[in-house]
């Protein structure tokens, strides 16, 4: 079998979008296609042909990334099929190949995704970098701990109007929180923001409910209400797409105010791994947390990844990289204030994707190699990358894509 990867002309471009919402189950619809090419771009969509037939596909965003200290474009990879027909054929590996080299050859340090399966990706050099909470908790046993009340007003907007006073929110947060990706303005009108009937899956439209402090912008929740009844008495749940607070008081007031909506008994929730809430509440297992893997991050070019970080202490490391796809990330680098190429000894031995694992601040070296996954080469080495690594907090991605 002969495989073509290319990007597709623009009269193909439907037929292989096609392709990719048939493998996912979805049935296409014309407002479908003109809100993802509203945001794809062609030149970054790349299809498997095998003749004139889309067999695959693979594109990606140009997002920006907070990393420790900054921002950096990364490739968001999204639209990932292979036809059933042509699974395991190495279709993926081809589409994968050409992906990472277009984002290198582009000049971006980082690619990112969420997996439907997390086994698919480690082959390609991806590794856990930001994982999150799944909540699904009990209101009636929700109370806060030491209480002061509540505070602020909440205000219910209409999806056009939550535009500004959202964006306002998420901007302050994103800047301070390792994994949040930028969102242009059409960003949210198109995903965030948009409602499109067949997004509802049997719940209610989109809301969103904003909460002010001082008469401003502090803390917001979009989500849906999934109606239930039972022998008489209600039994909804909460399902929250997306909630964010930009201070202490905006989280316990917008949590005050997702679990006393009246008819529901659940609030199920993505929940930041440094959420205070865990902390707020008297019965903390009624939150009931799941752990999920969430983004994944592929360092494509590790001195430009690691130079566009912030470092926490004047040391450095010299790290002995693996890296099978991509191998012009291989090899023995200094890392700390400076990045570069050397030729002394190595510190430490790690794979590419587990250098990914801690780039955001999600993991340490210490807990890589307490795994097996880091091997430290000179004693204290462990400790003195960790110094050099270290975030304030852990790093969140609220949005999967
Ligand atoms: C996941 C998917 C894209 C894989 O495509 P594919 O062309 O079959 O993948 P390849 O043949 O290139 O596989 C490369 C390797 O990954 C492995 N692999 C592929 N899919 C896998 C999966 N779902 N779970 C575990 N391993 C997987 C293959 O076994 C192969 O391993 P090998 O090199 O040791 O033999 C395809 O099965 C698919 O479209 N699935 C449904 C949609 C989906 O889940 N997309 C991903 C969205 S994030």
């Amino acid at each position: 079998m002969t495989i073509e990867i290319r990007n597709p002309a623009e009269h193909e471009w439907r037929d292989a979008m096609r392709m990719t919402m048939a493998v996912f189950g979805d049935e296409p619809r014309d407002e479908d296609f003109e809100r993802h090419n509203k945001m794809l771009l062609r030149e970054r969509f790349w299809a498997a042909y095998d003749g004139d037939v889309p067999v695959g596909t693979a594109a990606d965003f140009p997002f920006t990334l907070t990393v420790p200290g900054g921002e950096l474009p990364a490739g968001g990879v999204t639209w990932v099929a292979v036809q059933p027909s042509h699974r395991r054929q190495g279709v993926l590996t081809q589409l994968m190949r050409r992906e990472l080299d277009d984002i290198h050859e582009r000049g971006e340090p980082l690619a990112m995704l969420w997996a439907s399966e997390a086994a698919i990706y480690g082959r390609f050099g991806y590794g856990l970098a930001a994982p999150h909470f799944e909540m699904e908790a009990d209101c009636a046993r929700f109370a806060f701990r030491d209480d002061p009340g509540p505070q602020g007003r909440v205000r219910m907007l209409s999806l056009e109007d939550a535009v500004e006073p959202v964006m306002q929110v998420y901007d302050r947060v994103r800047t301070t929180v390792p994994g949040f990706i930028g969102r242009p303005r059409e960003w949210w009108t198109t995903y965030r923001l948009a409602d499109p009937e067949h997004w509802r899956r049997g719940a209610s439209p989109k809301y969103v409910a904003l909460l002010e402090l001082d008469e401003q912008p502090a803390a917001y929740a979009i989500y849906r209400v999934k109606g239930d009844w039972e022998a008489g008495f209600p039994k909804g749940t909460v399902k929250v797409v997306e909630a964010l607070a930009d201070s202490t008081v905006a989280e316990r007031e917008l949590w005050r105010f997702l679990f006393g909506i009246d008819l529901t008994v659940r609030v199920e929730s993505r929940l930041d791994p440094a959420s205070p809430l865990f902390l707020m509440v008297v019965d903390a297992r009624s939150l009931r947390l799941t752990a999920n893997e969430g983004l994944w991050l592929r360092i494509v070019d590790v001195e430009l990844a690691l130079a566009g970080r912030q470092f926490a202490s004047d040391q450095s490391v010299v790290l002995e990289l693996r890296d099978e796809f991509c191998p012009w990330n291989a090899g023995r680098w200094r890392v700390g204030r400076e990045v570069a190429r050397t030729d002394d000894a190595a510190d430490l031995e790690l794979g590419i994707a587990d250098l990914a694992s801690v780039y955001l601040g999600a993991f340490s070296f210490a807990r890589l190699a307490a795994a097996d996954r880091a091997r430290e080469l000179r004693t204290g080495a462990l400790a003195r990358a960790d110094a050099l690594f270290r975030t304030e907090r852990p790093p969140y991605c609220p949005e999967d894509f």
